[in-house]
């Protein structure tokens, strides 16, 4: 046989075109993407009929927290490499890349990359690949980002808020500049910190501790003046960035017109911000904690509007889940570890900042039918691997990319669509007691995932088919979208 595995009669959807195209692979890569009906099926190992479901390349999903000590509130990750990755797969994507966090302690960024390693390996179901968390920039730490480079590593991330990993203005300078010499981009969470714990302070002087007050300490202007901060400090060292988890519109004005006077900023948004709302965070009991994160979700339609406007726009070039997975019931520790004997009604500011999601991003998006599905390739997958160094190897389906393809059901309506049906956590494969989408109506669902070659999962015949260790660490060069646009060494401006 000349083909090991041809997906036929569907529509494939890239960053650039949509079309009736069939795809042939060969080993782990892809081989060619023809006009339906060019590649002879009697040449092939496996075929799969895509009966008009759209075929895409595979997620990749740029912010995912696996197997990580406390540090956004009380409380371990929830999800391991291979539960974590598990669920990646059974919702159609096919690269993550999770973060290696230092705590301000470890004074090695080597050593953590070292222990991240061994977490990971022979342990994912998909391909990976990490980020470095910056929480303490020693001369020690800030030697080894070109280590971190010769070892596949080209971005990192950095924190405006979190007692335990904000770094100051100075600190942020320092990481920028050891950044734009050695071609890393950084992530930067631009929450201004003191603002939010001044908030809470205030917060729990009137004894509000419930978890819908989350929302109210972390104002909008706490995430757009970091934001703003965070492009100028980007803007003085010219040096590329991408704000993470952007939340508010007000933030998304700051991004489009530094962008529109050309600088390297890029920006991400997530699901929590264009699917929740406070309300979320304000349901009976304590059922509200569900749905805290950070950025918190904001307060409904004008806000979400604001952020499809930029995921339109070109504004965000990724949309990424921030899968960050914490039990809601926590055996030793009470609710979300938040209620204690101490505080038998919970108190807000113990919650771990964060919620799963590794597993809806994709189906989330593709249900709601807001982006153009080029664009939604482009945010989903293509720009992420472009931004992060992992094209067109990754979110790509050109000849001598990786196999990674995501067939989806025939769009509603066709023969073989699915009909709407509920979200529910029980359909979810990650290890998680809930899910804080749930309930959402959606109305797709990847029908097969494939990872290099391999269908890993097949939602009508077993579901997951893929093998925790098939996925494998991914070196990655450094961003193909624009960098520093001064040339050579930065100087003191005179
Ligand atoms: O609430 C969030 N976003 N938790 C995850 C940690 C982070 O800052 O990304
Ligand atoms: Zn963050
Ligand atoms: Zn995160």
């Amino acid at each position: 046989p000349i083909y090991d595995l041809l997906i036929i009669n569907g529509i494939v959807v890239t960053d650039k075109e949509i079309g009736e195209f069939d795809v042939a692979v060969k080993g782990e890569q892809i081989l060619a993407v023809e006009p339906r009906g060019s590649f002879s099926t009697r040449e092939a190992v496996k075929v799969i009929d895509a009966q008009g479901g759209y075929v895409m390349p595979g997620g990749v999903d740029a912010h995912v927290h696996l197997q990580e000590p406390p540090m956004f509130g009380k409380g371990s990750t929830a999800d391991n490499y291979e539960t974590g990755s598990r669920s990646a797969i059974a919702g159609g994507t096919t690269t993550i890349i999770t973060f290696a966090p230092q705590r301000k302690h470890e004074p090695s960024l080597l050593t953590i990359l070292a222990a991240t390693h061994a977490k990971a390996a022979n342990n994912c179901f998909t391909d990976y690949s990490f980020h470095l968390l910056v929480s303490n920039p020693t001369p020690t730490a800030l030697a080894e980002f070109a280590t971190l480079r010769r070892e596949g590593i080209s971005s990192l991330k950095i924190y405006m808020t979190y007692e335990a990993l904000q770094l100051h203005d100075a600190q942020i300078l320092d990481v920028l500049l050891e950044a734009r010499k050695n071609g890393i981009t950084t992530m930067v969470h631009a929450e201004n910190g003191h603002v939010i714990e001044w908030m809470t302070r205030k917060l729990e002087e009137e004894e509000k501790f419930a978890p819908k007050w989350h929302g109210t300490s972390h104002p909008p202007m706490a995430e757009f003046e970091a934001t703003y901060r965070a492009i100028c400090l980007s803007e003085f060292i010219d040096t590329p960035i991408l704000i993470v988890h952007v939340s508010s519109p007000v933030a998304v004005e700051h991004i489009r017109a530094a962008q529109k006077k050309g600088l390297p900023i890029f920006a991400e948004t997530c699901p929590q911000y264009v699917f929740l709302t406070a309300a979320d965070l304000d349901k009976p009991g304590f059922e509200g904690a569900k749905c805290v994160c950070a950025p918190p979700p904001r307060e409904g339609v004008a806000d979400h509007e604001g952020i499809w406007e930029g995921l339109k726009d070109g504004t965000f070039t990724v949309f990424s889940s921030d899968h960050c997975p914490f039990k809601y019931e926590d055996r030793e520790m009470g609710k979300m570890s938040s209620i204690t004997p101490e505080y038998p009604e919970g108190r807000f500011r113990y919650i771990p900042n964060g919620i799963a999601g590794i597993e809806t991003r994709l189906p989330l998006a593709m249900s709601a039918e807001r982006l153009e599905l080029r664009r939604l390739v482009q945010v989903t997958s293509t720009d992420a691997a472009k931004l992060y160094g992992l094209y067109p190897r990754k979110g790509a389906l050109l000849p001598g990319s990786d196999a990674d393809v995501t067939v989806w059901y025939p769009p509603t309506g066709k023969d073989g669509s699915l009909a709407e049906f509920e979200l529910k956590n029980e359909m979810l494969h990650h290890n998680v007691d809930y899910t804080p989408f749930e309930g959402k109506k959606l109305k797709q669902w990847p029908r097969w995932t494939i990872l290099r070659g391999q269908v890993v999962w097949d939602r009508e015949k077993g579901g997951l088919l893929g093998e925790k260790g098939y996925g494998k660490f991914i070196k990655r060069d450094r961003s193909c979208l624009t960098g520093s646009r001064g040339l050579g060494e930065w100087k003191i401006p005179e």
